[in-house]
């Protein structure tokens, strides 16, 4: 009688799909990050197995030389998900680099894709735009071979990212495919989970916000900072004097409103949205009023942060643990690969 609980559960446990996604470490998150990505990634917990890798890697493909600041971005960064609710009871986040498997499926996989393909990638374009980049290195290139090496080493099925990761995804897809096809079917194709909140704009209102453009409200500043940077945010250019009709849309500070306020009190922000229009009230009192809903968003995740920063060997032991659980599952699809592909020797 015992068993059939036990049976059910291990079933259920094997039918939950499989999410992998993840960041590379290039310092601490912002809004923009949550918005975007965080806060679908702790709703998900419960209904997917989730993986969250912390691509350091992928951060050599622009900047081989700036390896020194890795180890503490790592640190902020798995400090930023635990405060932010990514719970490592239930989902696994790991360091890419303590990996070697990785590597090595994706030196499989660069055979399974062509230079031109990779060429073509609207990502490598903007991303040698922005870094100043004139030739792109062998590794840069590579950058989605070693991306689908992520996603499938773990037979992800699911990957929520932002919408300019989904072009990484499809090759994701053709590699995983053109693998199944020339061997045996070890893959799934996962499939892009893009999130539904549109960017969250720059404090300067910027379309989006970035660490180099210097517009960012980190979800690690201080309330001080907050009220700070919301005090001297970009509102409506046009708009002189408090009594002058006033334009919400587009205006960042009415966008941050709707994304971290409409949930506590929706009919402040909208007679704040009336009265803007009509020239009723003054930047300085919705700013001020904006600063407060930050502030309180922020508060309990500034509390869980700081009690992990108490602890910074528990950081660790999270992050080893999770490395090590996501090894196993590396090792596992790294040796089908090699049976599939008949270089299985010893
Ligand atoms: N390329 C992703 C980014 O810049 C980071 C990343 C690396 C990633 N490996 C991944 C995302 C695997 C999803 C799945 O945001």
């Amino acid at each position: 009688m015992k068993q059939k609980p036990i049976l059910q559960q291990t079933q259920s446990k094997n039918t939950k799909k499989r999410i992998l996604t993840g960041d590379r470490p290039t310092g601490k998150l912002h809004l923009g990050h949550y918005v975007g990505s965080h806060a679908n990634r702790v709703k998900l917990q419960d209904e997917y197995e989730c993986y969250f890798i912390i691509a350091d890697l992928h951060t050599l493909t622009t900047k081989p030389e700036k390896t020194a600041d890795l180890k503490n971005n790592i640190h902020q960064m798995t400090l930023d998900y635990l405060s932010v609710g990514i719970d490592p009871q239930k989902s696994t986040i790991y360091i890419q680099s303590q990996i070697p498997e990785v590597t090595q499926l994706a030196v499989i996989f660069g055979n399974l894709t062509t230079i031109p393909r990779l060429q073509r990638m609207p990502t490598l374009k903007d991303v040698m735009r922005d870094a100043d980049i004139q030739i792109p290195s062998y590794g840069l290139l590579g950058y989605p071979v070693l991306q689908a090496a992520d996603i499938l080493m773990v037979k992800g099925d699911l990957v929520p990212v932002g919408k300019d990761q989904e072009s990484h995804i499809e090759v994701t897809r053709e590699i995983a495919r053109d693998f199944n096809r020339t061997y045996e079917v070890v893959f799934p194709e996962p499939k892009p989970l893009i999130g539904e909140i549109p960017t969250l704009p720059g404090t300067d209102g910027a379309v989006k916000m970035s660490k180099s453009a210097g517009n960012v409200i980190n979800l690690s500043d201080s309330a001080k900072d907050v009220e700070k940077k919301v005090m001297s945010m970009y509102t409506d250019p046009k708009r002189i004097h408090s009594t002058d009709p006033g334009t919400v849309e587009g205006n960042p500070v009415f966008t941050y409103l709707d994304a971290f306020g409409a949930e506590a009190d929706s009919s402040q922000i909208a007679r704040y949205k009336d009265q803007y229009t009509k020239g009723q009230v003054g930047d300085i009192e919705v700013k001020k009023y904006l600063a407060r809903v930050l502030n309180n968003f922020l508060d309990p995740i500034r509390e869980k942060r700081a009690e992990y920063e108490k602890k910074p060997e528990l950081v660790e032991k999270i992050l080893k643990k999770g490395t090590e659980k996501a090894r196993i599952e590396a090792q596992k699809t790294l040796a089908e690969v090699k049976k599939a592909m008949k270089i299985d020797y010893f």
